[in-house]
């Protein structure tokens, strides 16, 4: 069955959500210091689990940027396929993008967790954990509407969890849990509309 596109023109969010992408090479346009402060700001307006807020978003432009690009392309020959296509892909995005914005948690709930709830330790890590992870998904989601909002491309890239330690000690967050690197820019005239959705009914069921 195809999606009803007509619900996507009902307002400008539902637009945004729509027209949201993963692209994953830019061209070769900055983005403006205003611009990266509207994605941060929108990322910093999610929801949190025990409005801890824990997440944490490193700018990375310049040198820096192209020193994760080089961490990541010479850790990716310590892997096998498809990790090694995919971290080099990783790579050759964070080069081609103006700048990179990385998502870490700072795991401040997975600390206080234990005392907040008095639940058995290992199910208060796991559960923190969790809540963590998905605050900062949803910040990062944030951000990557926030930028089609503005007519940015983005990547949300994930495989640098394999290098996660690495990773983590260059931006500064030895302490972190890593959660994801986000590239943007401008999309090349190339960029295409990506994957389709698979059909919303599949995945629904109502109790009632
Ligand atoms: C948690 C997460 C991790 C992802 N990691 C990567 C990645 O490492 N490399 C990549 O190219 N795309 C990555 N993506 C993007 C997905 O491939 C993409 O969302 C999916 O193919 C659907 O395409 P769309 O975003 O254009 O709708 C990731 C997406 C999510 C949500």
């Amino acid at each position: 069955m195809q999606p009803d596109e007509s619900i996507f023109s009902v307002n400008e969010t539902l637009k945004t959500i729509k027209e949201r992408r993963s692209i994953r090479f830019f061209a070769k346009e900055e983005i403006s210091d205003e611009q990266i402060n509207i994605l941060l700001q929108a990322a910093n307006e999610a929801p949190s689990a025990h409005n801890q807020q824990s997440w944490r978003f490193i700018v990375l432009k310049g040198q820096k940027k192209l020193g994760l690009a080089e961490l990541v392309a010479e850790g990716a020959s310590r892997f096998s396929r498809p990790a090694q296509a995919l971290l080099r892909m990783a790579a050759r995005s964070i080069v081609s993008a103006p700048v990179v914005i990385a998502v870490a948690n700072s795991g401040e709930l997975i600390d206080h967790g234990t005392e907040l709830f008095k639940v058995e330790k290992e199910m208060a890590r796991d559960f923190f954990r969790t809540m963590e992870i998905q605050s900062s998904a949803a910040a990062v989601q944030n951000l990557l509407l926030a930028a089609t909002s503005l007519g940015l491309a983005s990547v949300w890239l994930g495989i640098m969890f394999l290098m996660k330690d690495e990773v983590l000690a260059f931006l500064g967050e030895p302490a972190g849990e890593f959660m994801a690197v986000v590239p943007v820019g401008h999309a090349t005239r190339e960029s295409g509309s990506g994957p389709q959705k698979e059909p919303f009914e599949m995945k629904v069921k109502y109790l009632d």
